[in-house]
């Protein structure tokens, strides 16, 4: 290469001006205009438009015609200030072009099989498959800068505050975060697996009980659980842990954090500290344990109301242990066609919803499809306990509580999103605190709200002897971090005592053999003066994404996978040859297409 660069491509200012530079880049967009020929050559740092002038170079300006988008080229030229009025305002360089005297052709290109500077419509396939050009988009080159930049301030904070970065194993053995492991074979130990870590949880645990005090890691996370705009089968945590500390200590750090990362990368100042929520509250406020905050609509628990009534749907639903919720669209009625009503029933199928009732307050009084089964005195309180008011929409829904919960949580973003409440740049923190211990699987028997290493309240350890309904009742000492509705992170006070690990594992039904074969090394550990610990994981992509202002998680990692968890560019996972099969003493079993198609639908 000749021309090696003096300058980025986003570097030349009118300061330069006079100045002959150097410049390598992609060649962007292409106009000629009676002789004269523009084009934009960009790089990661910007662009620069250059003129291929035969005043200034025959010979230069003889190649210009022969350039194509993304070659890759090198110039040499002189800086010159844009005529008065032809100032570009939008792109920095935009006050100078470089006026080309050499000119090097680096590489040529295949025409591209999308335009990469405008692929907004470009179909998100043909993106992953040449996710190596989509990269080379400046939004996407963006996107993984802010995430790089982020990720040096977060490592810097940790650094700061004394905590030691430690790398924890890929292979290792199955940690139970409650998805699917990622199993590899052991070629050495046949018939043997290690397993991808779902967390470095029990690594991180075992670094408390080495004195590390303070851990901290980025660290890859696998678990091979079904898709959805959020997740993905392997992604990042901020992973860490303290010694000698109560959830408070966890709590002030990520929130120092997030004040830093919020002010340092997007500008925003936000409040610490953090609103903090119970569970309990969040379920019942929000219906959903990661609350979007950034709007109204709160749920209202109105089973009370209604306790004698007559109206089949609510009746039977009280009576089968179920409950009726609220919310009020204050103000909102004349924004709300009948058809967005009657919508909502469909709407709130795929949530095993039944039906959703709703008032609307008009000036010449309450007009709803079930009013008639309501009494005066169910009505009056109806509407005091809604603080309902002409211009006002109730949307009800009676089931149990979990279905009414999500329903209402899914109606809550879906009327903020119609009108227009989530505002860009509107960033809405907040800790859930105080989650049960335990949940009850389907068959109604314990399993862990967070993983079986999390430590009950003190206050409620004598329950942990009780019945499955005490079980279900404990506190645990586990706190997340939710973000605009979605939990960015999660985590808890550990046992550190294994009596109490010991006496978690038989609830969960893991046996003695179990326990010690899957956890042996950790039951040893805590016996081997392991201190007081807890920690947390932040998702560090789900902080990007939301940080960005994008909605898939895919569009903050550099080579993410597909629904079906592929990678569209390198076409993983892939078939092996027979011989690595044999190698790892496996044998295929293929399914034959019915079974296949039987399985997908067991999906
Ligand atoms: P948890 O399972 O809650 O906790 O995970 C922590 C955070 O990781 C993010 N996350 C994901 N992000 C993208 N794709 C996924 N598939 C995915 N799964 C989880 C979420 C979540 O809040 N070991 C514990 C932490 C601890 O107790 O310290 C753990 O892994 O933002
Ligand atoms: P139905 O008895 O199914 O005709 O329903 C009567 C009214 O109650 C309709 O307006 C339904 O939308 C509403 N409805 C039905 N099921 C529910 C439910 N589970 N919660 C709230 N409203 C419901």
């Amino acid at each position: 290469m000749r021309l090696k660069r003096t300058h980025t491509c986003g570097e030349l200012r009118v300061t330069n001006v006079g100045e002959t530079v150097n410049l390598n880049g992609w060649v962007g967009s292409y106009r000629d205009h009676g002789g004269v020929t523009f084009i934009d050559l960009y790089d990661r740092w910007g662009i620069t438009q250059i003129v291929f002038d035969p005043d200034h170079s025959h010979e230069a300006h003889k190649i210009a015609h022969t350039l194509r988008g993304q070659y890759v080229a090198a110039v040499r030229g002189e800086v010159k200030a844009r005529p008065e009025g032809m100032a570009n305002p939008n792109l920095e360089t935009g006050e100078v072009d470089l006026y080309v005297t050499e000119f090097e052709l680096l590489n040529s290109s295949k025409t591209p099989p999308f335009d990469i500077l405008h692929a907004g419509s470009v179909h998100a396939e043909t993106k992953l498959k040449y996710r190596y050009l989509d990269l080379r988009s400046p939004e996407m080159q963006q996107r993984l800068i802010f995430r790089s930049k982020a990720v040096h301030m977060i490592r810097n904070y940790f650094i700061d505050n004394e905590f030691v970065e430690i790398e924890t194993p890929i292979l290792g053995r199955a940690t139970p975060e409650g998805a699917r492991d990622y199993l590899v074979p052991s070629r050495v130990n046949q018939g043997k697996f290690y397993a991808l870590p779902q967390s470095p949880q029990l690594y991180k645990q075992a670094l408390m009980v080495s004195g590390f005090d303070r851990y901290f890691q980025i660290a890859r996370c696998f678990r091979d659980e079904d898709l959805r705009a959020e997740r993905q089968p392997e992604f990042t945590q901020v992973d860490i842990e303290m010694s000698f500390i109560s959830s408070e200590d966890i709590i002030t750090h990520l929130e120092k954090l997030f004040v830093k990362l919020m002010k340092e990368l997007k500008g925003i100042d936000i409040t610490s500290p953090m609103k903090r929520i119970t569970y309990k509250e969040a379920m019942l406020r929000y219906g959903s344990d990661a609350p979007d905050l950034r709007f109204g609509f709160e749920i209202t628990d109105i089973s009370d109301v209604f306790q004698k009534t007559e109206f089949g749907v609510f009746k039977g639903a009280l009576s089968r242990g179920g409950c009726i919720r609220a919310i009020n669209l204050k103000g909102y009625s004349k924004q709300l066609s009948r058809k967005d009503l009657d919508e909502l029933t469909p709407f709130v199928k795929p949530m095993r919803g039944k039906g959703v009732a709703w008032i609307r307050m008009n000036e010449d009084g309450p007009q709803s499809p079930i009013i008639k089964f309501f009494s005066d005195s169910e009505a009056e309180n109806l509407y005091k306990k809604m603080d309902a008011e002409t211009g006002d929409v109730i949307i009800f829904l009676a089931d149990t509580e979990k279905i009414v919960s999500q329903c209402l949580a899914a109606i809550r973003s879906h009327f903020a999103k119609k009108f227009g409440l989530i505002r860009e740049n509107d960033f809405a923190f907040a800790w859930v605190v105080d989650f049960p211990l335990f949940e009850a699987d389907d068959e109604g028997n314990p399993t862990p709200t967070h993983h079986p290493f999390t430590a009950p309240k003190p206050e409620d350890m004598h329950l942990l002897d009780g019945s499955k309904e005490d079980l279900l009742n404990i506190t645990s000492d586990a706190y997340d971090i939710v973000l605009n509705g979605s939990e960015i992170g999660g985590g808890s006070i550990r046992i550190h005592d294994h009596v109490v690990q010991e006496k978690i594992f038989s609830i969960l039904g893991i046996g003695e053999e179990e326990a010690k074969e899957k956890f042996g090394f950790l039951l040893d550990a805590l016996q081997y003066g392991a201190p007081p610990h807890g920690g947390l994981a932040l998702g560090l992509d789900r902080v990007i994404m939301i940080l960005l202002g994008t909605n898939a998680i895919r569009d903050v990692i550099a080579f993410p996978k597909t629904q079906k968890a592929t990678c569209l560019m390198t076409d993983a996972p892939g078939t092996v040859d027979e011989k690595q099969l044999e190698e790892l003493a496996l044998e295929l079993f293929v399914l034959d297409e019915d079974e296949e198609e039987e399985d997908e639908d067991d999906d």
